[in-house]
Parts: C-alpha cells; structure tokens; sequence
C-alpha cells in the first residue's frame, strides 16, 4: 500500500509537470485530488487494512495528498504567471501611434445664424413660439389684413396644395412666419378673453414661395417674426429694441435706418437697413451703391390684426418684425448666392 501512494504520487507529478494552461490544470485537478482521484480511494480502502497498517498507510495517504495538493497550488501560480506574461507580450499597447482622426458633423450655417439670433432676442425677452408650415389663407392672409384677391399678394407668390375643396380659404405652404402672429394672439387671447396678457415672442420657421430660383430668391427660405404686444408699446419701442438687435447682432457700430413701406398686417410699416459693412456706406456691388442693407420688415401691428386675434385694439398695441437669417448670414459672410444653402455641397458647408 505504501509503495503504491508513492507510486501514485509519482505519476500525478509527472503528469502535472505537463499540464500547459488552465483548463487542462481543472482536469487534473479533478483526476489527481478530486473525490474520486486514487489517494482519496486509499482513504476509503482502510477499512480492509489490520490494525498496524492502518496509522503508516493513513499518515502517507495524507503526506501525499498534502503534497499534491502544494504542487497543484504552485503549476496553478506558474501557469497564471505565464498567461499574464504572454498577454502583457501580445497585446501591448504602443501610446506613441497617433490617434485616427474622428470626423465630426457640423451644424448648418443657416441654423447657425438662426440659433444665433434666437439668443439674441431670448436675451432681449422675447421667447421661441413655434407655428405650423402647412397654413390656411384665412391665417396666411385674410387675418392678417389681406382681403381676397387683394394686390398686395402677389408680394409672396403662394404654393397651394389644395385643389380647390375649400373654396375661398385654400391650404397652402406658409409664404412667412406672420401667420403664426394670428396663431400666438389666438392661443394667448382665449386662455383669459377679458384681460389677454402681454405677448413678446420670436417665431422661428420655414416659409415657402413660388419663385424662379434665381441667385437672391429660392423657393424657401427661414424667417424669424418678432411680435410684441401689450398696453402702451410704442414706435419708440420698435425702433430701440431693432437697433439694438442689429447692434448685438452686427457690432456695437452698426449703424441702422428705417424707410417706410408697406405691409397689409402692420400701419405704419418700415424696412430695416443696416450700413454696409463691406464699404463702410461708400457705396460697393455688395450694396448697389447705396451704402445700406435692407435686413428685415417691420410695423406697428394694424388694429385689425390685433382684433383677429382677440386683443382690444382700443387697449393694445404691438409692434412686429419679419427677418431672413440666411439673408443676413449672405451679408456676414460675403456670399453671391442664396442657392449655396441647399445645395449640399460639402465644399461650402465645410467653412461654417
Ligand atoms: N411678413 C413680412 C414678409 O415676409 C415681413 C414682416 C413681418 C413685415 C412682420 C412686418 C411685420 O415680407
């Protein structure tokens, strides 16, 4: 029986010394020391052993199943050693590579210029309402003060999507922000009729004409509208507050001017220009030699837009303003032609 534990412990180390990796180690393990390995059997054999070979057989039993075990511990240790100095070798990590260069999107300059001037008027108070592309013509004209087939809407030549279904009040592609000024006094005036509260919104969106696609004019565009309303505004207050955006906007020396026009929806009304930053106001083709740049529409709100949506016109008053970022963004930046913002050419999105 002794002869046979060394004999056991001898061919267990043999074939430890040729356990490799860490799967083949569990089998031996198994094999070698688990229940059912042969120095375990011993245990269980000596019940057949006489008194006197009992104690030597149990005492080399355990010397050589401590034994084992201790081997077991040590390949277990080697082998990890092993597997750790083989991965550190392969998967070493060279921090002197450059980098791969990560391509990153970039935002659109229209939508650029376009959040730009929403944080300008967000500082000046004036909050973002957003409206609908799709409008009726009772919102995109008649409430707003042009009665049908009134000459004053051949300035927005319309996309109409209908085919005549709804007679006199036609859907058709927004042809700019102002309907949304009927839409905001509506919402604002129905939720307290009798004491409507002040209104001061920037309405952000795009609007839609049918236009010969030419270097100036593409069939749609962004607008932003501003509309302020409450008790006692003034034509003051239209002036300050558009020559303090076009400071903000263009430079503490920007240097404004109103001309009068005409719009249904505002009385009186006045076009913006700013001095032209190219010439200084010499004159130069960026201007046609007027020194000015025409940047946006604007008026005092007419007291039957203010009626159409729900505010005393004998109580309020407003002022509002229509303006195309891309149209200033062209004036920024020097660019010839509107039809480079949808044109998906990579080449001039690039140098945004
Ligand atoms: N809606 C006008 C346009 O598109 C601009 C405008 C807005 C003028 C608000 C006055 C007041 O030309």
């Amino acid at each position: 029986m002794l002869e046979k534990l060394d004999e056991i412990e001898k061919k267990a180390l043999e074939l430890l010394a040729m356990v490799e990796d860490e799967a083949s180690l569990e089998a031996w393990r198994i094999a070698n020391i688990g229940r059912s390995s042969a120095v375990m059997n011993v245990f269980s054999q000596m019940g057949g052993l006489s008194k006197e070979e009992r104690p030597l057989v149990g005492q080399k039993a355990n010397q050589v199943k401590t034994a084992l075990e201790k081997a077991f511990a040590e390949r277990v240790e080697t082998i990890k050693t092993a597997a750790l100095a083989k991965s550190l070798a392969n998967e070493k990590l060279d921090i002197t590579l450059p980098g791969r260069p990560v391509r990153r999107g970039g935002l659109h300059p229209a939508t650029i210029v376009l959040r730009r001037m929403l944080g300008i008027l967000a500082e000046m108070g004036f909050q973002v309402y957003t409206s609908r592309d799709v409008e009726t013509d009772e919102m995109n004209f008649q409430a707003l003060n042009f009665p049908p087939h009134h000459p004053a809407r051949e300035m927005q030549d319309s996309l109409y999507i209908d085919a005549g279904e709804r007679g006199d009040n036609p859907v058709l592609l927004r042809t700019h922000t102002s309907p949304g000024q009927i839409r905001a006094m509506r919402e604002f005036s129905a939720e307290n009729p009798e004491n409507p509260p002040s209104i001061r919104i920037a309405l952000p969106g795009m609007c839609y004409r049918y236009e010969q696609i030419t270097a100036r004019s593409e069939v749609q565009f962004y607008q932003i509208e501003g509309l302020a309303v409450g008790e006692n505004i003034t034509y003051g207050d239209l002036k300050g507050t558009l020559a303090d955006f076009a400071r903000r906007m263009f430079g503490l020396n920007a240097k404004v001017r109103f001309r009068a026009s005409y719009f249904p929806f505002t009385e009186p009304s006045a076009e913006m220009d700013v001095e032209c930053f190219v010439c200084g106001g010499k004159g130069c083709p960026v201007c046609k030699n007027s020194g000015w740049l025409e940047i946006l529409g604007s008026g005092m709100v007419h007291p039957v837009v203010l009626q159409n949506g729900g505010y005393d016109p004998r109580r309020f008053t407003g002022f509002a303003f229509g303006m195309g970022p891309q149209r200033q963004t062209m004036l920024l930046h020097r660019m010839n032609d509107i039809r480079y913002f949808w044109g998906n050419d990579v080449r001039f999105l690039n140098q945004f």
